[in-house]
């Protein structure tokens, strides 16, 4: 099914046209060729946190409105779901039961942004109860819930798009232009290496994500997207990964600990302390609305409950033969992330700084170096939306019509599993202390040359 496909059968079917190969065509053009009022793509949301409201609610509003209408809003918190209609600028109705929502509102499409541990649930029923679907990443977080949403797409029908973002900053679409234009040569191996600082790195402590059982760990929660962004460049799948993790700077290591920073005595003392008071929003979204879920969105990076590493590193073997040599680090002075590609002809190198950089260059910066010759320095100028201009990018080509798909940004179920699926293994290799397969996890059989399907 081709990306107008996904968005405008359903959308067609409303309006009673007929849908015969119209590939290419937004619902928009779909209505007026059909000289019938305007049918726009019915959007349904369940998570109205901080990414459902903003990035998939209030951007959608104001950025697509010829494309889309919202026709229900849910969320298990029922005060967040009311703040969050607020804030987006709809006027349908919100829900706490989602049955009720997809059968009342028979969206066309519905987008998921509820904690990562639940994506499965509203993605299978979503789909059963005739949805198209958007998942925010990571897809799920364990290989049952993976083969569980497999099988779900295969038995409804319906489509499920994967909203890895992080392939559409320029800089990365640049490099993937590089090893396909084959400038290195053949690519052997992959050098990764993020640093998560201690402002962005330390915030996963405070909320869900601390906990395995909600995020899957980093290895899943923010790690798919490196995986994800490796999936893609090397155009191969994970075969075979091993991996060492701990818990060294979070959690039980620090010095003192509170339920969270708003009743902790340490404020004084504490370089992690986070006044959530002072940001308006967050305090509307998730303070006010701490009554009916109890919800704390200011958690102690200190707490004993904390279960996930901070520190990670993993060997990976692409069934192409490329080795990967990937870590993540969560407690640094600085955000952002080295990669070198090696191949048979030269290397590719970046430094790419992605909070507090140490100058103010616009633009990313990736080398080229060719065995016996000079190096050549490329510079691409920083995108203007989240993401170093990623997420418009992707919203675009999600939602208007004739947007092609030159760099094969757009990923399905199949890419979202398999970015899941490296994480999920390196977490099953701390744990057995040996190298995992990813044949072993799912019914999906790495291929040397990655699958490529537009949603
Ligand atoms: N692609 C990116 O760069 C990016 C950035 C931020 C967040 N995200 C993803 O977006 C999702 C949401 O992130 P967030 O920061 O907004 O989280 P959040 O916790 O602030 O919001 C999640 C919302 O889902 C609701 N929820 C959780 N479980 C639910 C359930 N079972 N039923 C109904 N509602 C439920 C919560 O009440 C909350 O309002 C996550 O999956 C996260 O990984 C992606």
């Amino acid at each position: 099914m081709n990306r107008r496909n996904f968005l405008t059968t359903s959308a067609a079917t409303t309006a009673g046209m007929v849908f015969a190969g119209t590939s290419g065509i937004a619902a928009k053009e779909l209505h007026t060729l059909a000289n019938a009022p305007a049918a726009k793509i019915k959007v349904a949301l369940i998570g109205t946190g901080s990414r459902g409201c903003g990035m998939w609610g209030r951007d959608l509003v104001k950025e697509y409105p010829d494309y889309l209408e919202f026709v229900g809003l849910c969320d298990k918190n029922q005060g967040r779901v009311e703040t969050g209609k607020r804030f987006i600028g709809v006027s349908c109705p919100v829900y706490t039961d989602f049955e009720k929502m997809m059968k009342e509102t028979k969206p066309d499409l519905l987008i998921v942004t509820t904690m990562d541990a639940t994506h499965h649930e509203f993605i299978i029923r979503g789909m059963e109860l005739g949805a198209d679907i958007i998942t925010e990443k990571p897809m799920t977080t364990d290989e049952q819930k993976v083969q569980a949403i497999l099988d779900a797409e295969k038995r409804t029908g319906k489509k499920c798009r994967v909203t890895f973002n992080y392939r559409y900053s320029p800089h990365r679409a640049k490099m993937w232009e590089l090893l396909k234009a084959g400038e290195i040569g053949e690519l052997t191996s992959v050098d990764f290496h993020w640093y998560l600082d201690t402002s962005h790195g330390a915030d996963y402590f405070r909320r869900w994500h601390r906990l395995t059982a909600c995020s899957g760990s980093l290895w899943v929660h923010k790690a798919s997207h490196h995986f994800d962004l490796l999936n893609w460049w090397i155009d191969s799948d994970p075969e075979t990964v091993f991996a060492f993790g701990e818990l060294n700077f979070y959690g039980k290591n620090g010095p003192f600990r509170a339920e969270n920073c708003r009743n902790c005595k340490h404020t004084q003392e504490c370089k992690f302390y986070y006044d959530i008071m002072k940001n308006d929003y967050y305090k509307a979204l998730y303070v006010d609305n701490e009554k009916y879920d109890g919800y704390l969105r200011d958690g102690c990076v200190f707490k004993n409950d904390v279960d996930i590493f901070d520190k990670m590193g993993a060997s990976i073997r692409y069934a192409n033969g490329v080795q990967v040599s990937y870590s993540l680090t969560s407690y640094s002075p600085y955000e952002g992330y080295r990669i070198a590609f090696n191949g048979t002809k030269g290397r590719i190198d970046a430094w790419i700084e992605e909070s507090k950089p140490v100058s103010d260059k616009n633009y990313d910066e990736i080398v080229l170096f060719k065995n016996f010759s000079k190096r050549e320095y490329i510079q691409i100028p920083f995108g203007t939306s989240g993401h170093g201009g990623g997420d418009k990018l992707l919203k675009d080509q999600i939602f208007l019509p004739n947007i092609e798909d030159p760099f094969k940004q757009c990923a399905g179920t199949r890419d979202g599993a398999l970015a899941c699926l490296v994480g999920i293994a390196a977490r099953n290799s701390i744990a057995s202390g040996k190298a995992v397969k990813i044949a072993d996890l799912t019914s999906i059989k790495p291929q040397a040359v990655k699958e490529y399907r537009r949603v």
